[in-house]
């Protein structure tokens, strides 16, 4: 340094590591480096290696070749204690907690320096802490965390690395369900760490966030890494163009006047959960978007519809005759499917191909007598594929060996296949790369051209703003606004999902 004090070491620096599942290259000869206190996003389309690297770094996944030193001295991370024990806390994308344990245990479940017995008390009130610093503190920490929402538990897992003590954290898509106001606490815990002199991986799908928080930007394609950026050099198109090579016209979809019948109609709907009634019609044709915070409510219409949450008053109806509300077991009404928020819960089988997901539930149809035709089914399946930007040369293999982004695609297309009249859909685009997200809206829009009805909930203002119709906004279990897409700025809409005044 020009001040003559020595450079300190690189926190972090990876080179050379390759890793091979069967005939898939996840990670190809990747050098990856990290400074005290820097904060560096890893960006790349779904399947480029991402969450492999993060795997790598926190002992679960041994690369094949690659030497990884920590603040100047070679460190061996081959297990998730060992990673622990040298600083790394990771956040991981598919949710590491424990279901069945409440959370304030999953809190300090494997944090390192934990007294061996906790009071009840104390446990209580370190997890109190933890939560309000990520905006839980509504949550009490005696829950059972599998009645968490998908966007809790995200944040739930962010709690948990402030737990910890670390060197380097790494976020593996720690945004991808929540909505602008928890991305604020997301991001100023990240800003907090740095600050500290802790070294950040950040790795999202949301480009806007890497330009709050990011001092440069790694970025991989197809297993390899490309020399990081300074983010003072680079803007999002320029992302998107390292990212997949080519540029995005348009993210969104034109969108037309909507002239189709009614064909979904609530009328003074009372829903458990929601604290007023709902009154709302969507045509067909017609993309219906739902946005609000966590615990806004704006979910619940979707979930109620589905028969996931009860309607306990009013009108619902559907092209005319009113809504069966059917038991979940037994199924949604003809020409209805629900693409659940939780790849894990319910949606995809991960053990099974993904021709078998895809076709699952259309798969009596492509059967004569009993007998699945497994031509038709791939046939099928390839369509569906295609569309969704989904790998043709992977149908065989098991849904659970793809990336998370690749699986919410398999999710999308399995309902889809069913060619329903009215989708109803949590976070379509949940950890979904900019080119695949495009790819899926305009399939939305073209199938919607064709007559179906969409009803989608999503915490991504920008998705709702772009792609819907008519747009209703929640916050605190109300429907507090409705309107046509053109008559908001994506501004005012961000304000109205964060109840501020300057509409
Ligand atoms: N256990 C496994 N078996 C086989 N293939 C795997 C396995 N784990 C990952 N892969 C493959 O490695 C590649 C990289 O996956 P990875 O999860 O690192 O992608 P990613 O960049 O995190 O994508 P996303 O943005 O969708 O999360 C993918 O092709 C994936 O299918
Ligand atoms: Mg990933």
């Amino acid at each position: 340094m020009a001040d003559g004090t020595p450079a300190a070491p690189a926190r972090l620096v990876a080179t050379g590591l390759s890793k091979r599942y069967g005939a898939v290259q996840a990670l190809a000869d990747v050098d990856f480096d990290l400074q005290p206190g820097e904060v560096v996003a890893l960006l790349g389309e779904n399947g480029a290696g991402k969450s492999t690297l993060v795997k790598v770094l926190s002992g679960l996944v041994t690369p094949d070749t690659g030497t990884i030193t920590m603040d100047g001295e070679a460190v061996n991370i081959s297990s998730s204690a060992r990673s622990q024990a040298a600083g790394i806390a990771v956040v991981q994308q598919e949710y590491s907690t424990v279901g069945a344990l409440s959370v304030a245990e999953n809190l300090v479940l494997g944090k390192a320096n934990s007294p061996f017995l906790w009071t009840r008390g104390r446990l209580r009130s370190e997890a109190q802490a933890l939560l309000g610093e990520v905006g839980l503190g509504h949550i009490d920490p005696s829950t059972k965390v599998e009645e968490l929402s998908v966007a809790e538990m995200q944040l739930l897992e962010v709690a948990r690395v402030l737990a910890r003590e670390a060197r380097v954290v790494i976020f593996d898509e720690p945004t991808a369900a929540l909505s602008d106001a928890e991305t604020e606490k997301v991001l100023a815990v990240v800003r907090g760490l740095a600050a500290k002199g802790i070294s950040i991986v950040y790795v999202t799908h949301r480009l806007p966030e890497v330009f709050a928080i990011a001092d440069r930007v790694s970025i991989f394609r197809n297993g390899r890494s490309l020399p990081s950026v300074a983010i003072g050099d680079i803007d999002v198109a320029g992302i998107i163009q390292m990212m997949l090579g080519r540029t995005l016209e348009t993210m969104y979809p034109e969108r037309k006047p909507v002239a189709g019948d009614e064909r979904l109609v609530l009328r003074e709907v009372v829903i458990s959960g929601l604290s007023a009634p709902v009154s709302l019609s969507a045509r067909r044709g017609e993309i219906l978007g739902l946005t609000g915070q966590l615990g806004s409510g704006a979910d619940l219409v979707v979930k109620a519809l589905a028969s996931e949450t009860p309607i306990l008053g009013g009108v619902v109806e559907v092209d005319g005759s009113p809504l069966k509300a059917k038991d979940r077991s037994k199924g949604l009404a003809d020409g209805i499917t629900y693409c659940s928020p939780d790849r894990k819960r319910s949606g995809i089988f991960a053990g099974l191909s993904i021709v078998r997901n895809l076709s699952s539930s259309w798969l009596s149809s492509v059967a004569t007598a009993g007998t699945v035709s497994t031509r038709r089914e791939r046939t099928a399946a390839e369509a569906l594929a295609s569309a969704f930007a989904i790998d043709s040369k992977r149908l065989g293999s098991s849904v659970g060996k793809l990336s998370g982004g690749n699986q919410q695609k398999v999710a999308l297309a399995k309902w889809l296949g069913n060619n329903p009249t009215l989708f109803l859909v949590e976070e379509p685009t949940r950890g979904v790369d900019v080119g695949a997200r495009s790819d899926i809206y305009a399939k939305l829009r073209g199938l919607c051209e064709q007559g179906m009805t969409v009803v989608v909930s999503s915490s991504d203002t920008n998705e709702i703003h772009g792609l819907c119709d008519t747009i209703a906004t929640f916050y605190h279990g109300e429907m507090v606004g409705v309107g046509p897409a053109d008559d908001w700025t994506e501004d005012a809409l961000v304000a109205a999902v964060m109840n501020r005044s300057e509409k």
